[in-house]
């Protein structure tokens, strides 16, 4: 696994929404290179890049029309090409989104596919093989081609799915292909080919798009992880540094497919949820919440993955809501304490540093729907359209936060209080101690249903940390016979020990060497 992943902290860039730079209301990658100091000052020193590829922008370009070409409003391939440079000179990392699962149907791809004649294409896509056949279960697109067939989809029904094979073709269903026939291998090949000319121009590896629905009718995963197998064999041979993550969500599985790294989500199994975007979030200072269930699948998870790879939680991304829509103040510095005191790299969502708001009751940009509201754009500081662009606001990708008290970079770093301030000092902390890295081992100590603080032990070599995590407005208490030591955290109030119990003060979060 590269070794800078071990002390990676990811800064998440949606490109639109984060400087644009040639005044037409949307973001671009020398936008991008202006704010590389800022990412770095932070202390993020990787980057996540949502697509940046030439596309139709139906799903926010996750709808790819050419693999091999950015989007001419974010630049040109040279100009990020340049990116990765500056990158790599601020002694920082960059991954780009694949997106291997589906195309855009304006791909070169799809457009052949369509054709009744037969071509190198016909079995790129998952076909059926009669217009009156839908596959099941997939969602289609069909009466659009030439081709007697309807095509599987893989997320909207403009993003027909590429063809990997089924785990196990239904002998009934002659179109269904085997992942071992002549097609889905070229459209893995061919996906190999795109890592190969992005890894070759600098990139230091991909976040891969659904990597866990690639081959069809594999409920258990076990077709997907042997075809991410075969991709990490390929990248061991020609670029043993490159670095996968994969939005999966079930590290059990991702981490044997040979991802270094895999998301928790607001889908899946992981509760992450429970954590931050529900009724009454483990974090809210109501001290409701529960995190009992999430701690209870994140030991499954590490115990599966441990020493192989690593677990991320995300402070957010373009898909869920802001984590400032649920959580307020203090809570988002426990949360963030918490975030950013577990093992795996966390991923810090641009904006959630300053406590970017969700932008409510917007019309869906780019396919967001709901998502719209987590998408809009950075406020850097007091100037026009809050240091985003110069275009008219009108112009703007998405409108912007126009309540009075919005956030901005400028006024956060400018007050000492800040959760700026709390985050950059919560990631020196992390930065500075072995055992808070991202392959130091984690115990949780107190983690009991319906009840607070969540508390836990890092360790690495002969460094232990505890951490105990109290956002409930409650003093609460657990028996433990641990022994005090020095103190390297406080947000809040803090902890302290008497008679055999740590007590911990009203909405605290508190790192101690013991
Ligand atoms: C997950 C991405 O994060 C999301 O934004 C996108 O809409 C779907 N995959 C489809 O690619």
């Amino acid at each position: 696994m590269a070794k800078w992943l071990d002390n990676a902290v990811f800064y998440e860039i949606y490109p639109q929404s984060f400087k644009d730079t040639n005044a037409d209301g949307i973001g671009d990658f020398a936008g991008i290179i202006e704010k590389l100091d800022y990412i770095k000052e932070l202390g993020c020193n990787a980057i996540w890049l949502n697509p940046c590829f030439e596309s139709p922008f139906g799903d926010a370009g996750y709808d790819v029309s050419d693999f091999y070409k950015t989007a001419p409003r974010y630049g040109t391939n040279e100009d990020l090409k340049t990116l990765f440079e500056e990158v790599h000179q601020r002694d920082m990392h960059i991954l780009l989104d694949l997106v291997p699962g589906h195309t855009s149907v304006e791909h070169k791809w799809f457009r052949e596919s369509m054709k009744a004649e037969k071509n190198a294409f016909t079995d790129r896509y998952v076909w059926t093989d009669s217009i009156w056949h839908e596959p099941q279960g997939m969602g289609c697109i069909r009466g659009i081609s030439d081709r007697d067939g309807s095509c599987a989809v893989n997320f909207f029904s403009h993003q027909p799915a590429l063809n990997y094979g089924f785990y196990k073709p239904d002998p009934n269903q002659k179109w269904q292909q085997s992942m071992d026939d002549q097609g889905p291998k070229a459209t893995l090949e061919a996906m190999k080919d795109v890592m190969r000319f992005w890894l070759k121009m600098g990139c230091d590896g991909f976040r891969v798009d659904m990597a866990g629905s690639l081959v069809k009718n594999d409920e258990d995963g076990k077709g997907t992880i042997r075809l991410w197998q075969n991709v990490r064999e390929f990248l061991n041979r020609e670029f043993p540094q490159a670095v996968m993550v994969s939005e999966w969500g079930e590290p059990d599985k991702s981490i044997l497919g040979g991802f270094h790294m895999d998301f928790l989500l607001h889908f899946g199994p992981s509760h992450y949820n429970d954590l931050f975007r529900c009724q009454e979030p483990f974090f809210s200072s109501r001290g409701k919440g529960d995190a009992y269930e999430f701690v209870k699948k994140y030991e499954e998870n590490y115990k599966k993955s441990q020493g192989k790879g690593l677990i991320c939680i995300p402070s957010g991304n373009h898909d869920m809501d802001r984590l400032a829509r649920s959580l307020h103040g203090d809570e988002l510095k426990i949360a963030f304490a918490f975030l950013l005191s577990m093992p795996g790299a966390p991923f810090i969502y641009y904006g959630d540093e300053i406590g970017m708001r969700y932008v409510e009751n917007l019309h869906s940009v780019e396919g967001g729907y709901g998502r719209t509201g987590s998408r809009s754009p950075m406020h850097w500081n007091s100037s026009v359209n809050d240091g985003f662009s110069t275009a008219p606001a009108n112009m703007l990708y998405i409108k912007q936060d126009d309540r009075a008290d919005r956030p901005t970079v400028e006024q956060q770093m400018a007050d000492p209080k800040s959760l700026y301030h709390e985050i950059k000092r919560l990631i020196e902390i992390r930065k500075s101690h072995q055992a808070l890295l991202s392959k130091g081992e984690i115990t949780f100590i107190f983690a009991q249903k319906n009840e607070y603080p969540l508390a836990y032990i890092r360790r690495a070599y002969d460094e232990k940390i505890l951490v105990v995590i109290n956002p409930s407005g409650q003093e609460v208490s657990f028996a433990s016979n641990i022994q005090p030591g020095e103190n390297i955290y406080s947000t809040g109030g803090n902890i302290h020990f008497d008679n055999g119990r740590i007590i911990a003060s009203p909405q605290t979060a508190a790192f101690m060497r013991i």
